[in-house]
């Protein structure tokens, strides 16, 4: 909690370490209130530290001092000082290494902000990112600072029958009162942030890994007994992991054992801590009837991701958390190229393009925007953000695309090789990269010190006689808080172009002819000119979105359609779905706020009945062609944002498309319901998506026909993906048997607290009436729990970030409840309070009486004592 005023930490101050620390031992005796913590550091004077006093600040929060000594001399209180943030010892030896060793003792079951040693139901668990370390001992914890680890835990043997931490087991013993122990070491130095241990009655599925070079990896997966049959998918997703990046990156694993642990409460995804991976339930328990398609490929993604770590992050580590996006963006991308070669590269791209334009965007463009490189927090957990991890994979994503695939990937060698064992910057990496391809990226450098999301207009003129095309692209990027004036960035502009027939025209540029280029794009205003065009080409730019830009460019429908039929670039052609679904949305949008009546433009009918009737193979991309801009991202594209217009005028397309192209809705349906539960490849993934879009146009039409299919779909289903659709369905229209459907849902599924996620997520999000009266009776549902982060997103942040039109009611109900969960989640768990604000940070978006409602919540949080430096940050930067 805060005191003083919080202090703000700046990239700019940053010096190496004064001390580091070799190798630690860790003695744990655990106890649910009253765990003895016993820590043996082997320290010295870093040589590359130019400070010259003689103290050693060590870093500790809320623990209990019980004793400290030197090189075996305990110390008098007179020879150090204990604040709340620190432990500092006067003076320490200068010039030999020398050893301290502490005791102190913790309480875990205290612990409701999940961050140090802590209890998940029966089991404790640790999580030391960012800086969590400091909440189990006193150590130098900043990620430049790596160690060996050895770790005893010492237990009750009943209740803690598995004790885990990193590395190998070296040994274990029975000691009295039903207490034992076990031994860890781990052989690889690492920053306390990856430090683990997990204690618990856990069940084992084992497996076995054969790597590239013939070692044997024991793969061991730790959940709760009840969970032991919902393990098999990410025990196959970690197989898959494994031999792609030995494949995609040769990168092989390094221990001899590699664990996940699963555990209910968690405040992220999961953690790669060194071969002791702990992970939200969320993302490692799946079973046909109880996890969708898309859950099944999230879990994958997110296995997929930590193992990736182990190279990118943990190998190769951040020299100080300003550096956040070198691992986290880099393993971001990693886990997209993998999951896209997994599933659908085409699917996966939009997947990913879709959740960056719609929330990224949104935060790139209000208060709290930031570099993926910040240069200034106050709290380090509110810098975990899109930006740093979803721009950050966009940027090396770009650097991808410039190297190409070979180029890159010869700059990944080098940096792996250069930087083994070491703790680095991002510019160390640009500078592998650099280095490997005997290429200068000074001016991409800007993306990583620069916020905001780039504007590129572009105009074209066609010469006729010439047989030219000339392309005009202009670049500028909006002030940023702190970044008024933007400087041009180096941006890769993926082009193709059409001719009138629908085929590839050759581009002749520079004196080579291809089928697609991509132009350099470096200055505010830069003219591409393309010769040898005997018909004005149609101009298909930003091809597989090539940039985390917003392309501005004039395009009439009846050109949207004909790349949305035409485009060989499957980005770009479901892109021309979603910017003619958007100008149709638009007029709408217009239409309504001038009271005039409401009108389908035909061209976009048209389109969709191309779509449905065509399916070319890959169903989950058809169903995604099918699928109209979201609410959120419409709202992107609006200067004051109108949530009842844009829910009304994106209602009225779905449903007047259901009524126009109902016989081809039903056909789809109809011929992809099949039961193929427990299948999982892309066909009948593809099969599901299909039918279950269709599902919701249908749904649209509130008839008895629709009413019946969908209520025969929930009762029969036998996977999570039709069972949760139909009951959507159902939900989110005025289907009678709304009530039962959604009681019968609880009762089935009241003992898979994942699935219960999900019956509270519906509810929150729909956009029917009454839903904020909903929402206010399941807070006092007796499964809602304040204290289970998966429950609170489930709960209230759907309901606030994935509800707008009720979240945004007039009256600001929403705007004040979302402040009370916040106010009273600010003291259990700081880091979901802090997540929990967001929204109410795009406040500037909306009309002056909603700003108003809004800006007042916000004062309210800000003026509330005590409020943790989490919240504080967040609050206070979006009022500013
Ligand atoms: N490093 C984790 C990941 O992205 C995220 C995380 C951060 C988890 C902080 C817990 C705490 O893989
Ligand atoms: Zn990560």
């Amino acid at each position: 909690m805060r005191d003083a005023s919080p202090q703000t930490v700046f990239l700019k101050d940053y010096t190496p370490p004064e001390y580091l620390i070799d190798q630690v031992e860790l003695n744990f005796d655990l106890h649910e209130q009253r765990t003895q913590v016993r820590s043996i550091l082997n320290l010295r004077r870093n040589p590359q530290s130019q400070e010259r006093s003689a103290a050693l600040t060590l870093l500790g929060e809320e623990l209990q001092l019980v004793s400290i000594a030197i090189d075996g001399q305990p110390l008098e209180q007179s020879q150090y000082l204990l604040d709340g943030e620190a432990l500092i010892v006067h003076e320490v030896p200068q010039d030999r290494p020398f050893q301290i060793v502490i005791e102190n003792i913790i309480n875990p079951q205290a612990n409701t902000a999940l961050e140090g040693l802590y209890l998940s139901s029966s089991m404790l668990c640790t999580q030391c990112e960012a800086q969590g370390f400091r909440k189990i001992t006193w150590f130098l914890d900043r990620p430049d600072v790596m160690s060996r680890f050895k770790t005893t835990l010492t237990g009750d043997k009943s209740k803690y029958p598995v004790l885990l931490s990193n590395g190998n087991k070296v040994g274990q013993g029975e000691l009295e009162n039903n207490r034992h122990w076990v031994s860890w070491e781990d052989p690889f130095a690492k920053p306390c942030y990856l430090f683990a241990l997990v204690a618990g009655q856990l069940e084992c599925v084992a497996d076995e890994f054969v790597t590239m070079s013939g070692r044997r990896i024991a793969l061991e997966i730790f959940v709760e007994k009840h969970n032991v049959d919902k393990c098999a998918h990410a025990m196959q997703s970690l197989k898959n992991a494994m031999r792609w990046d030995e494949e995609t990156y040769g990168l092989e694993y390094d221990l001899d054992l590699y664990m996940i642990v699963a555990v209910d409460h968690f405040n992220m995804g999961a953690m790669e801590n060194k071969g002791l991976n702990v992970f939200n339930t969320k993302f490692v328990l799946a079973r046909p009837d109880t996890a969708t398609d898309s859950d099944y490929e999230h879990i994958e993604g997110v296995i997929g991701h930590e193992y990736f770590h182990n190279w990118s992050g943990n190998r190769v580590t951040c020299r100080d958390w300003f550096q956040l996006s070198l691992k986290e963006g880099f393993t971001v991308f990693r886990d997209q190229q993998f999951s896209g070669d997994r599933t659908s590269p085409a699917v996966k791209r939009i997947e990913d393009v879709n959740a960056l334009r719609t929330r990224q965007f949104a935060e790139d463009a209000g208060p709290l925007a930031h570099p993926i490189r910040p240069e200034a927090y106050i709290e380090i957990n509110n810098f975990y953000t899109l930006t740093v991890y979803e721009k950050g994979a966009e940027v090396v994503r770009m650097l991808h695309t410039l190297l190409g695939a070979a180029g890159f990937r010869k700059g990944c060698d080098l940096y792996f090789q250069r930087h083994d064992g070491q703790a680095v910057t991002c510019e160390d990496f640009v500078k592998a990269l650099e280095d490997a391809n005997g290429v200068e990226l000074e001016q991409f450098r800007r993306w990583y010190s620069q916020a905001g999301t780039p504007v590129l207009t572009v105009g074209q003129q066609y010469d006729a006689e010439s047989q030219q095309l000339h392309l005009t692209i202009q670049q500028s990027c909006p002030p940023t808080p702190n970044q008024p004036v933007k400087a041009p960035l180096h941006i890769p502009v993926k082009l193709g172009l059409l001719a009138a027939d629908g085929s590839a025209a050759t581009i002749h540029y520079n004196g080579s002819s291809q089928a697609e280029i991509t132009l350099n794009v470096t200055e505010a205003e830069q003219t591409f000119s393309f010769a040898k065009l005997p018909q004005q080409p149609v101009v298909s730019l930003l091809r597989g979105f090539s940039a985390p830009v917003t392309l501005k460019m004039e395009r009439s429908l009846d050109e949207l359609a004909f790349l949305l039929r035409h485009d060989s670039d499957t980005f770009n052609r479901w892109e021309a779905g979603q910017q003619l679904a958007v100008q149709v949305i638009f007029k709408l949008i217009d239409a309504i706020e001038l009271s005039r009546p409401l009108q389908l433009e035909p061209v976009i009918v048209d389109a969709y009945r191309s779509v449905l009737t065509d399916s070319g193979g890959d169903l989950s991309y058809q169903a995604l062609l099918l699928a109209l801009p979201e609410e959120s991202y419409l709202s992107g594209q609006m200067a004051i944002i109108d949530v009842e217009a844009i829910h009304q005028a994106r209602e009225f397309v779905k449903k007047t498309l259901a009524e126009q192209l109902h016989a081809e809705f039903k056909q789809l349906y109809v011929q992809h319901h099949l039961d193929e539960s427990g299948i999982f490849d892309a066909g009948a993934v593809g099969r599901r998506r299909l039918k279950n879009a269709c599902l919701s146009y249908l749904s649209k039409l509130e008839n008895e026909d629709v009413y019946h299919i969908a209520e025969q779909q929930f009762y029969s289903a036998r996977n999570m993906t039709d069972q949760m659709a139909a009951l959507s369905a159902i939900v989110n229209s005025n289907h009678p048997a709304k009530a039962r459907s959604l009681d019968s849902f609880y009762m089935q599924w009241r003992q898979e607290a994942l699935v219960i996620d999900k019956w509270f997520t519906l509810q929150a999000t729909s956009s029917m009436p009454n839903t904020f009266a909903t929402v206010q009776a399941l807070m006092k549902h007796p499964a809602f729990d304040m204290k289970t982060p998966n429950r609170v997103r489930s709960l209230i942040g759907a309901f606030s970030q994935a509800n707008p039109l009720h979240f945004h009611a007039i009256n600001g109900e929403g705007y004040r409840f979302l402040a009370d969960q916040v106010l009273a989640l600010n003291t259990l768990n700081p880091q979901i309070a802090s997540r929990m604000v967001t929204g109410l940070a795009q406040w500037r978006r909306y009309d002056a009486a909603r700003q108003g409602l809004m800006k007042q919540q916000l004062q309210r949080i800000v003026a509330t004592e005590h409020l943790s430096k989490d919240v504080y940050e967040i609050a206070s930067k979006s009022l500013a």
